[in-house]
């Protein structure tokens, strides 16, 4: 019997793409060769928010800042946890900027705001897991960053090793279904890191390569709902088959710069 599956209520942040472009290449998805339709952009930028307050979940607004075109990757700011966040420290040069500005956003919201010493890049490498962390080392958050998430929070935090470049991000690889389960592409992570998966989650959803390509495990659940790629097929299916309801968005643009649905959006966690 599939299982009825229950949402629980959300609170994100997201950032308006009104200087999203590509213009450096920090991931193998970004090439100057195919150039962003801004206007393409804002319009599946805001059929996801609409997405969102439709299932009835809250979202904050981040202000753009110009010059700095990946700040609509909220994902990558920080990670919140029980109302406290822990800030980013980027891996690249040109991203070091946009943790400042989410810094002050998150203050004037009243949150208490750690900073990491070493490289960490937020939920793009964090995904918490029922009272489990998931962290993502390879290509950006250093293991290190890991240490601090854990005495930052006083949570269980599981170190994993990325091994494709195409899947620089954890999530990129893998997504939270609910508290219990997840789903992931295996080929992304190491051997080691794979059994890991498999005995943490030994009825995971797991993906294929082709959906992982079209950014399917960049994907967000609400416990019920499960936004996600759309051309992300064999997922769709496989979602939909365990209970949960795939919400097939379009974001097309996002992915020249390597992201989707889960980097374009930051959760903000109370409990
Ligand atoms: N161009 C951005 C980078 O390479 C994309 C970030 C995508 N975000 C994510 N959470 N995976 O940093």
């Amino acid at each position: 019997m599939v299982p009825r599956r229950t949402a629980r209520k959300r609170r994100y942040l997201v950032c308006p793409p009104e200087y999203f472009e590509v213009r450096y290449a920090i991931n193998p998805w970004m090439t100057a060769e195919e150039p962003v339709d801004s206007a393409l952009a804002l319009r599946q930028w805001e059929a996801l928010v609409s997405v969102y307050r439709n299932l009835g979940h809250d979202v904050e607004l981040m202000t753009p800042v110009a010059g700095l075109p990946d700040m609509v990757f909220a994902a990558n700011s920080a990670l919140v946890l029980d109302g406290r966040v822990f800030g980013a420290h980027f891996h690249a040069p040109e991203r070091r900027p946009e943790s400042g500005h989410y810094r002050a956003w998150f203050e004037r919201a009243g949150f208490e705001v750690g900073t990491p010493v070493h490289i960490c890049e937020g939920e793009g490498d964090f995904i918490p897991v029922g009272g489990v962390l998931l962290a993502g080392t390879g290509f950006r958050t250093l293991p290190q960053a890991h240490q601090e998430a854990r005495e930052y929070f006083g949570v269980p935090t599981v170190s994993l090793r990325l091994v494709d470049a195409l899947f620089y991000h954890l999530d990129t690889a893998l997504f939270a279904l609910d508290d219990d389960n997840v789903a992931y592409y295996p080929g992304a992570f190491s051997p080691g890191s794979q059994r890991v998966l498999r005995t943490l989650f030994p009825d995971a959803v797991v993906a294929t390569e082709q959906d992982a390509k079209c950014f399917g495990l960049n994907s967000l659940s609400d416990g019920h709902h499960v936004v996600i790629a759309q051309d992300a097929v064999g997922l769709i299916e496989a979602v939909a088959d365990r209970g949960y309801r795939p919400v097939p968005v379009d974001l097309s643009e996002f992915r020249k710069a390597g992201g989707g649905v889960k980097c374009c959006t930051q959760e903000i966690r109370r409990e």
